[in-house]
């Protein structure tokens, strides 16, 4: 980490964005990390970086979900190094369990991450902030960095996110707890800043979770098996019926709908 201690230290100018409410909480962001970090983009981030840099933006009032999150990116890449960026001089902590805290906003403190993780903050901002913050965060990658940008509710059962590269936005992805909600579209107000006000009838986000809705209803016969069978049985009708969705081999403990950035895009 001695190089960007250095890059830090040499930062000039000011923190790009605004001071927003710090709240977060202790594994607030298990879901977005179990999903994101298994995401192929980021997978062959880390593995193409022989020393990748993680950084975690506005981690909130207290360091907790960087630190979370930099167990959970060490076991993946070993030789990672990972800093957290609060725009709130305030909130900026001491460095502890090798992760560097700094002052920082949208221009990262002058440094180049391999990934770049940035949960609710844009929730706060206007919509209209959220493609210069996008264009601005993806300028700051290394060549082949991917932004993990979402929001979540408070304690992490509604998640979702959208997965950008230096093109721009690839995916959305919403994960939840199988036991949480009724059905997918209750994520509708844990929606990234980008589509969040977009969810109306004749938009594609919209249509997407309706679809979504029809086909938890239609296997709701699955229902004393539990949440898990039932989505796996909507998400391969929703596959079935032509929808471009993920539908992953493994089992998994959340319930999970990703789709191309392009087919919910407003
Ligand atoms: C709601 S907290 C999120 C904390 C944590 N990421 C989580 O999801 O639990 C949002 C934090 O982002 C910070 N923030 C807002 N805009 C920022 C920016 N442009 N750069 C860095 N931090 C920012 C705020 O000051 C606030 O502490």
């Amino acid at each position: 980490m001695a190089d960007q201690e250095g890059l830090i230290r040499a930062a000039p100018g000011r923190a790009e964005g605004v001071i927003t409410r710090g709240t977060t909480g202790i594994n607030r962001l298990r879901r977005i990390d179990r999903h994101s970090l298994r995401e192929p983009v980021v997978v062959a981030a880390l593995g193409d970086d022989p020393r990748p840099l993680a950084i975690d933006l506005g981690y909130g009032d207290r360091p907790v979900t960087t630190l979370e999150w930099a167990g959970r990116l060490r076991a993946a890449a070993p030789r990672i190094g990972v800093v957290g960026l609060e725009i709130d001089p305030e909130r900026v902590v001491a460095d502890r369990d090798g992760v560097i805290f700094r002052r920082g906003g949208f221009e990262l403190a002058g440094l180049r991450p391999t990934l770049l993780r940035a949960i609710n903050v844009l929730r706060q901002y206007p919509e209209e902030a959220v493609e210069p913050a996008w264009a601005r965060l993806l300028g700051g990658l290394r060549p082949g960095g991917v932004l993990i940008e979402g929001t979540c509710d408070e304690i992490g059962r509604l998640c979702s996110w959208v997965t950008l590269t230096g093109d721009g936005p690839r995916t959305l992805t919403l994960a939840w707890d199988p036991a949480a909600i009724e059905r997918p579209s209750d994520l509708a107000a844990r929606l990234p800043k980008a589509l969040i006000h977009h969810n109306v009838p004749g938009r594609p986000i919209h249509e997407t979770l309706r679809a979504a809705d029809h086909a938890w209803e239609a296997a709701a016969g699955l229902t004393p098996f539990g949440p898990r069978v039932r989505w796996r049985a909507a998400l391969a009708s929703l596959a079935a019926a032509g929808l471009p969705v993920e539908v992953s081999r493994r089992r998994l403990r959340d319930n999970v709908l990703r789709v191309p950035w392009a087919h919910v895009a407003p």
